[in-house]
C-alpha cells in the first residue's frame, strides 16, 4: 500500500468512526506485524565499549519485542529525506533515555523531524504514536514547548510510587491496566527514576503550549518540587514517562532505584503492550520484504557491557 492509500484508508476510518461501524472498522485494520523505530543517540563520553558514534540501549529493544513488535534502529546524522522515508515505513517511534543535549544534539534534531512528521500525519488521520522515556519525555516537552523548561530535582536513583491524577481513569495509557497493577503503581515504590532534570508541575502549568498539549496523568515529588512523571497528549497518540518501566525487566545494575518485583515487571509489560497496541493502529509499511529485512535490528548484535553498567547491553552504530 502506498503512502497515499494508507492516508486515505485512515481518513475513511475517521469518517466511519462517527457511526457504529467504527469499532468493526478499527479491529479489521489492526496491523499485527508492527515495526517500531527506536532513535539512537550520541555515544556517552568515555564509554569504553563504544564503537562508531551512536548507541541504543538493548533494554528498549527488548521492551518492545516482549510486547509483540519488531524494532528498526534509527541512526542519527541522516538527512531529512532519509528520515521522511523511514517515517512512512514504521508504525511508531520510541525516544529512549540517555544523556544528550535536547536542543543541539543529532538525537534532538532527528526527534524534531519525526515529531513534526507525526503531528502532520496524525492531523491528516494517519495514526502514528510516539513514546518518550526519561530523556524521551524531556525531549517531547522541549519539542512541544519549543524551549527547555526543565529544572533540577533530586531524583538520580530512586524508586517512587506514582501519584495519579483523576485523569488516569479516562487516560488511554492506563484505562485498560489491571486494577491491582494500578494499585501497586500508587502504593509501592516501583517506578525507577534516574534523572536529574524534570518538568515541574509549575512550569508545565505556566506554559500555555504544554498545558494545552498534554494531559498530566501522574506526578512525583523530590521533597521540594512536584514534577510530572507520566503524561499523554490530548489530541495525539504521544506518551511520555519520566520513569523507566523497561529497567525492571531488562537492566541489572545493582543500585538504589532499581526494582525487580513482580509488580514492577508487570508495569514494564503493560506499558510496552499499550504502546505496541497503539502502533498496531498504524498501516505504514516497507515497500517490500527485502527493505524491511535490511532495516530491522536483527542485522546488529548488542554488546555486553558487564554487570555494573547502567545499560547491560548496547547496540552501537556508525
Ligand atoms: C553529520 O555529521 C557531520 C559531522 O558532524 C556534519 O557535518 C553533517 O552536517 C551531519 N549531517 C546531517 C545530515 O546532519
Ligand atoms: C522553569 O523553567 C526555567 C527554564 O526556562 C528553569 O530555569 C526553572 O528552574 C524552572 N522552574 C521550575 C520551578 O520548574
Ligand atoms: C518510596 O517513595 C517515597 C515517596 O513516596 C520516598 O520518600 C521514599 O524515599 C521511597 N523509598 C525508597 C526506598 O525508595
Amino acid at each position: 500500500m502506498c503512502r497515499q492509500t494508507a492516508a486515505l484508508l485512515a481518513v475513511l476510518t475517521a469518517c466511519l468512526c462517527g457511526q457504529r461501524l467504527c469499532a468493526a472498522a478499527k479491529i479489521q485494520q489492526l496491523n499485527h506485524r508492527p515495526v517500531i523505530g527506536v532513535l539512537a543517540q550520541e555515544n556517552l563520553p568515555g564509554d569504553r565499549f563504544a564503537r562508531g558514534s551512536s548507541y541504543i540501549p538493548a533494554s528498549y529493544v527488548k521492551y518492545l519485542e516482549g510486547a509483540g513488535a519488531r524494532v528498526v534502529p534509527i541512526r542519527i546524522n541522516r538527512t531529512k529525506e532519509e528520515y521522511t522515508n523511514i517515517f512512512y515505513t514504521i508504525n511508531g517511534l520510541l525516544l529512549p533515555g540517555g544523556d544528550v543535549d535536547l536542543q543541539t544534539s543529532q538525537f534532538s534534531r532527528a526527534a524534531r523531524i519525526f515529531y513534526n512528521l507525526a503531528l502532520k500525519a496524525n492531523d491528516a488521520g494517519d495514526y502514528f504514536p510516539i513514546w518518550g522515556t526519561c530523556q524521551g519525555f524531556q525531549q517531547l516537552s522541549v519539542l512541544t514547548a519549543n524551549k527547555n523548561l526543565l529544572t533540577l530535582t533530586d531524583t538520580k536513583a530512586v524508586a517512587l510510587p506514582l501519584t495519579f491524577l483523576p485523569a488516569v481513569q479516562s487516560s488511554r495509557m492506563f484505562r485498560n491496566f489491571p486494577s491491582d497493577l494500578l494499585q501497586s503503581l500508587t502504593e509501592e515504590n516501583i517506578t525507577s527514576n534516574f534523572h536529574k532534570w524534570s518538568l515541574s508541575l509549575q512550569n508545565y502549568s505556566r506554559n500555555a503550549k504544554l498545558k494545552k498539549f498534554y494531559k498530566v496523568l501522574s506526578t512525583n515529588n523530590d521533597g521540594k518540587k512536584e514534577f510530572i512523571s507520566t503524561m499523554e497528549a490530548y489530541r495525539y497518540p504521544f506518551y511520555a514517562v519520566q520513569w523507566h518501566p523497561e529497567k525492571s525487566t531488562f537492566e541489572w545494575i545493582d543500585k538504589p532505584g532499581m526494582v525487580h518485583s513482580t509488580s514492577a515487571v508487570r508495569a514494564c509489560f503493560y506499558t510496552a503492550s499499550f504502546f505496541v497496541s497503539e502502533a498496531m493502529r498504524s498501516q505504514h509499511h516497507f515497500p517490500n520484504p527485502v527493505e524491511e529485512e535490511r532495516a530491522l535490528i536483527y542485522n546488529f548484535s548488542p554488546i555486553y557491557r558487564g554487570p555494573h553498567a547502567i545499560f547491560v547491553q548496547n547496540y552501537y552504530f556508525d
